[in-house]
């Protein structure tokens, strides 16, 4: 006979260690509100996984405010706008003098090690290779987690279930399908993205709009450069050697007076990312939560995945907090109206400037001229340069 599931409680059961997680466990510490992360990988993994760039001033205040923003603020980038390039001319749109705010550039992986080391260094649990984790009785008052662990099973009762355990976690696919409405857009392109040793050749990020397809100049600091280019989504990498990739990024940068350069250096890391649109509704059931990419995903041109999983964690630790505080269960039910508020007006930017960036297959020559005709106006029009100054900063939060 198996050994009996070793039993433990807490209050709320976390699932993934990426940044929607490990921001909400830290959020609810703060409010004395005890939490178990599981998280299925190791440390390591987490702390080395290479993804996202670009945090909203929002996120950043978020993670000063949580105390954990002080390397931040030593290591990242601030950046006080971006350029837009096509028809070999770049157009820069200054965030500063438009709205006021501005983006840091400060690698996801260093969010998460900060993150990872705040929860440490409070004594909260998180159990890295937690192995077939599993969610139930989600409507009732006492939902649970199983997990193993070094071989032992586990079971978590719980009095909330964030799910946060990204895209291909098993939290969504937990709640009955007849109880969710999924909307979804796969793009039929992707990015092939590098991690070079090479200084960054401009100061700010550089979107790209060439014949070739799009390209993406940005940087993780002042000598490792991390540059993108739009490539097929059935795209073997083996196909991509570094001078072809090189070749690439000179011609898709390339501007008309010549007098722009590009500096190569060692490529040190080199993936696919597929570019897809995703919304859970609700991103609720029962006293299970969703949070992050485990409810939405968006293409990554607008540079929106991480921070909205920030701002779903931090209406769901609000909402947390009020109910132990008062009982008040009064954000807690419309936890999914608020976050899918702000999620589908980040859905639509990410759209749009994907399909204003990127040459999409099978595009007439007027879809063409069209695409370079909105550019021109969103890099010459103050009300346009505006608009895309709010949401590349980040729209304000709101509860
Ligand atoms: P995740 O970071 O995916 O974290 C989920 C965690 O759950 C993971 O640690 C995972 O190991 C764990 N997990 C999964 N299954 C289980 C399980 N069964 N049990 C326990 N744990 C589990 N966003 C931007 O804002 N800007 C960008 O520039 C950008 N670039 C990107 C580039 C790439 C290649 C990718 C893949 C994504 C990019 N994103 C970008 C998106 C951004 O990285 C995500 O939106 C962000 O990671 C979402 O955080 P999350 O915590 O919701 O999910
Ligand atoms: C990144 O630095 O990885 C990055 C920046 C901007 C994006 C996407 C990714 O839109």
């Amino acid at each position: 006979m198996a050994d009996p599931a070793k039993v433990e409680r807490t209050q709320v059961g976390i699932v993934g260690a990426g940044p929607a997680g490990l921001i909400l466990a830290h959020l609810l510490h703060l409010e004395g509100i005890e939490s178990v992360v599981l998280e299925v990988r190791t440390r390591q993994y987490i702390e080395e996984r290479v993804r996202a760039g670009v945090l909203e001033q929002g996120t950043v205040d978020l993670l000063a405010e949580m105390g954990v923003g002080d390397r931040l603020k030593r290591e990242g980038l601030v950046h006080h706008g971006v350029e837009f390039r096509f028809n070999g001319q770049g157009h820069r749109i200054d965030f500063q003098s438009l709205v006021g705010r501005s983006i840091t550039v400060y690698a996801q992986q260093e969010v998460v090690k900060d993150l990872v080391a705040a929860r440490l260094a409070s004594g909260g649990p998180i159990v890295f290779e937690a192995k077939d984790v599993s969610v139930h009785d989600l409507t009732a008052k006492s939902p649970k987690i199983r997990y193993q662990k070094d071989g032992v099973e586990h079971e978590l009762i719980c009095d909330f279930i964030a799910g946060c355990d990204g895209f291909h976690g098993v939290c969504r696919p937990s709640i009955p399908e007849k109880s969710l409405t999924i909307y979804e857009r796969v793009y039929p392109f992707a990015w092939l993205g590098i991690l070079a040793q090479a200084p960054p050749s401009s100061e700010e990020l550089i979107y790209a709009n060439h014949k070739l397809g799009f390209a993406l100049l940005s940087m993780r600091s002042p000598e490792i450069s991390r540059l993108y280019i739009q490539c097929d989504p059935e795209e073997d990498l083996t196909h991509w050697s570094d001078a072809r990739i090189w070749e690439q990024l000179h011609l898709r940068f390339a501007t008309r007076d010549g007098k722009w350069s590009l500096t190569e250096g060692p490529v040190i890391q080199k993936s696919i990312a597929e570019m897809r649109s995703f919304v859970t509704d609700p991103m609720q059931y029962g006293r299970l939560f969703l949070a992050g990419d485990a409810a939405h995903i968006v293409p990554p041109t607008g540079a929106k995945g991480l921070n909205l999983a920030a701002t779903d964690a931090r209406v769901l630790a609000r909402a947390i907090t009020d109910f132990y505080a008062s009982g008040s269960t009064d954000i807690l039910d419309r936890y999914s109206e608020i976050c899918l508020r702000r999620c589908w007006k980040v859905q639509h930017f990410s759209w749009w400037m994907t399909s204003m960036l990127h040459r999409i297959p099978g595009e007439s020559a007027f879809d063409r001229q069209r695409q370079l005709a909105e550019l021109d106006y969103v890099t010459s029009s103050r009300a346009a340069s505006t608009a895309l100054a709010e949401h590349y900063t980040g729209l304000p939060f709101t509860i």
